[in-house]
C-alpha cells in the first residue's frame, strides 16, 4: 500500500463511526454538520489575525490530546471493547511506520504524539512576530530532502 500524506484523515474516516460512538469528543466532532461554514469564518479570522488562529488551532489540539488520552485511558480499562483486538489499519501502518502487528492503541498513541507536535507548531507560530523566522522552516525542508 503506497502511503498518502492524508493517511491521518483516511484513518480517522475508517474509525469515524467508532471515534463518534466511543469517545465523545465534543472538540474536532462539532464542527462536523457545518465544515465549509467553518472554513471561510476561519479563512477570513486568519486574513485579520494569523496569530489568533494559530492559537486557536493550538488550543484545539491541546483537546484532542486530551481526547485521545481519554481514548487510550478508556481503551486500557476495557471500556472500549470493540478496539481491544482491533488491529491498525494498514493505512495507519504505512504513514505512521507502525509494526505490522501494531493494534489500535498504537495508532492512538501515533495521533496523539501528532496531535501533541501540532499544539506545539500552533502555539509557537501563534506567539512570533511577523518579523521573526519560522524555527520550523528549516527541519520541514530537511524532512522533506531527505524522504
Ligand atoms: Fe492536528
Amino acid at each position: 500500500m503506497k502511503c498518502v500524506p492524508r493517511a491521518f484523515l483516511l484513518t480517522l474516516l475508517t474509525f469515524w463511526h467508532i471515534l463518534s460512538l466511543s469517545c465523545h469528543s465534543q472538540t474536532y466532532w462539532s464542527f462536523s454538520p457545518s465544515p465549509g461554514l467553518f472554513v471561510s469564518m476561519f479563512w477570513i479570522a486568519y486574513f485579520l489575525s494569523p496569530r489568533f488562529c494559530h492559537k486557536f488551532v493550538g488550543y484545539l489540539e491541546e483537546e484532542a490530546v486530551k481526547t485521545y488520552t481519554h481514548c487510550i485511558e478508556s481503551l486500557d480499562k476495557g471500556e472500549l471493547k470493540m478496539w481491544e483486538n482491533t488491529k491498525a489499519p494498514q493505512i495507519a501502518v504505512c504513514y505512521w511506520r507502525l509494526p505490522g502487528d501494531a493494534m489500535m492503541r498504537d495508532v492512538l498513541l501515533a495521533i496523539r504524539a501528532d496531535e501533541g507536535h501540532h499544539r506545539e507548531v500552533n502555539h509557537t507560530l501563534g506567539s512570533m512576530r511577523p518579523s521573526e523566522t519560522n524555527p520550523f522552516s528549516w527541519s520541514m525542508t530537511s524532512h522533506h530532502q531527505y524522504t
